[in-house]
């Protein structure tokens, strides 16, 4: 069979690689692919991601058997169901389904009519009715600054590259953050409407399933580190590294807190005639420990792989990632779960007793300006405990070079949490190139 990836970066590496030791053999391409794609397929490079056309066009001329779609950009412009129309078989939410990503003002309205536990919030499309809100719920007079400690979080309702949220912990900065959503055009028409929510404390965790209508997969439960340096400081990036599953989660605690969301949303779903098919990502706040569900509640979700979790995810599951795909895409997940003997929550199954961690090693610079095209050297051996997964590479004149913020992913692997970290860290050590850079404390602050 012929698959196409979609996508440039480690969670499409990671795809690629889990269909390449697949038992259905597939021949692999990769759109557009980056340095480490070479390796497993073939890369169409001069196909943008975002080239909806030209991606339909070439899953017609090559006869593609399924097309597997790794970021949220055309999935929210509408590539499955443009593949649907041409009759053509797809891994990937359809337009209407994606909007779970594409619009957090719908994921909000969505969430809260299904019953599933969120974060206390409200829509403005205008900055006087967003002051009034915060001028009301904090008995502020008319007429009186909008001024005190009290944390909020304000999003950009659109795609904003996980750029369009902002953890404020005074009002000023609240209002401030709204102002320049809604009329400085901060993330364009991303943010011209917004959401201001309720800030909860707790533990983040991130949950993701393959989906088929009602039908889902849960995979194990993992963890990703968003901010540039060690100890959760500096900005927000693409991800510094993940793992999973999580050492403070028994798999009847996943299910407790898996039951609380995913079926009331896939229900809510096939109600309104939009059934969600592909892979759905929970962003999750366990706000309180001591209750069954953890206290779950939903910040967000995805219509995709998180990337770097993809490159925990796929390595530690011991089932054929291809095959549940193909089985999304033809409507039977279901039928793949009986004959494989598994149930939703069933994730232990997946993975044994296997443990993954992803560190990225990242250009000096990083989210911010950094240098490209600096020479990769010293690439540690690969095994069956040590992964490369490429997210910013190229290969210039037969060299590997940069050519991304987040460079090259190591995944470690091992029969316990401590021994991945152990190994992933021992791994990505030996990475050279000019300025290399990655954070020191992915996974060693949990044992
Ligand atoms: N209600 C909230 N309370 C506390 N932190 C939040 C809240 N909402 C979001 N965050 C923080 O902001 C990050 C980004 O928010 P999220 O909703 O996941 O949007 P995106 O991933 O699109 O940027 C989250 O990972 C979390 O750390
Ligand atoms: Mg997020």
């Amino acid at each position: 069979m012929k698959v196409l990836i979609v996508g440039s970066g480690g969670r499409e590496h990671a795809l690629g690689w889990a269909c390449s030791r697949s038992s259905l053999k597939p021949q692999i391409y990769c759109a557009p692919g980056n340095g480490g794609t070479t390796q497993i397929a073939e890369n169409i490079d001069n196909i943008d991601a975002e080239d909806l056309i030209s991606i339909i066009e070439f899953v017609k001329h090559k006869k593609i058997d399924l097309t597997i779609v790794g970021p949220e950009v055309p999935l929210v412009d509408g590539l499955a169901d443009m593949l649907k129309k041409s009759k053509c078989k797809v891994f990937g939410p359809t337009q209407k389904a994606a909007r779970i990503e594409g619009s957090k003002a719908f994921a909000k309205r969505l969430v809260d009519e299904a019953g599933v536990p969120t974060a206390e919030f409200e829509v403005f499309r205008k900055i006087t009715r967003a002051e009034k809100y915060l001028r009301e719920l904090c008995s502020l007079p008319v007429g009186a600054p909008i001024a005190g400690n009290k944390p909020f979080v304000v999003k950009a309702s659109g795609l904003a590259a996980g750029k369009g949220v902002r953890v404020c912990s005074k009002l000023e900065e609240v209002i401030d953050a709204a102002r320049d959503m809604l009329e400085h055009g901060a993330f364009g028409k991303a943010g011209s409407k917004i959401i201001i929510e309720e800030y909860l404390n707790g533990i983040e965790t991130s949950l993701m399933a393959f989906v088929d209508g009602e039908d889902y997969l849960l995979l194990p439960p993992s963890r990703d580190h968003k901010q540039a340096f060690d100890n959760d400081k500096g900005p927000n990036t693409g991800g510094m590294g993940a793992f999973s599953p999580l050492d403070d989660l028994t798999s009847e605690d996943t299910a407790r807190i898996a039951e609380k969301v995913f079926p009331p949303i896939l229900k809510k779903f096939v109600k309104q005639g939009t059934p969600y098919s592909g892979l759905l990502y929970a962003g999750l706040m366990l706000t309180d420990y001591s209750k069954e569900d953890k206290g779950v509640k939903v910040l967000e979700f995805n219509c995709r792989f998180g990337d770097p979790e993809a490159q925990v995810l796929l390595p530690i599951i011991k089932v054929d990632p291809l095959e549940i795909m193909l089985a999304v895409a033809e409507n039977r997940l279901k039928q793949w779960m009986v004959d494989n003997d598994l149930e939703p929550h069933d994730w232990q199954k997946l993975t044994g007793d296997r443990h993954a961690v992803t560190v990225v090693a990242a250009a000096s610079g990083y989210p911010e300006s950094y240098p490209k095209g600096m020479l990769i050297e010293n690439l540690p051996s690969e095994n069956d405990d040590v992964i490369l997964f490429h997210a910013g590479t190229a290969i210039k004149r037969g060299r590997l070079v940069t050519s991304g913020g987040r460079a090259l992913d190591v995944t470690g692997l091992g029969g316990s949490h401590k021994k991945a970290v152990e190994t992933v860290y021992a791994a990505i050590e030996q990475v050279k190139f000019k300025g290399v850079r990655f954070r020191t404390d992915i996974g060693r602050k949990e044992y």
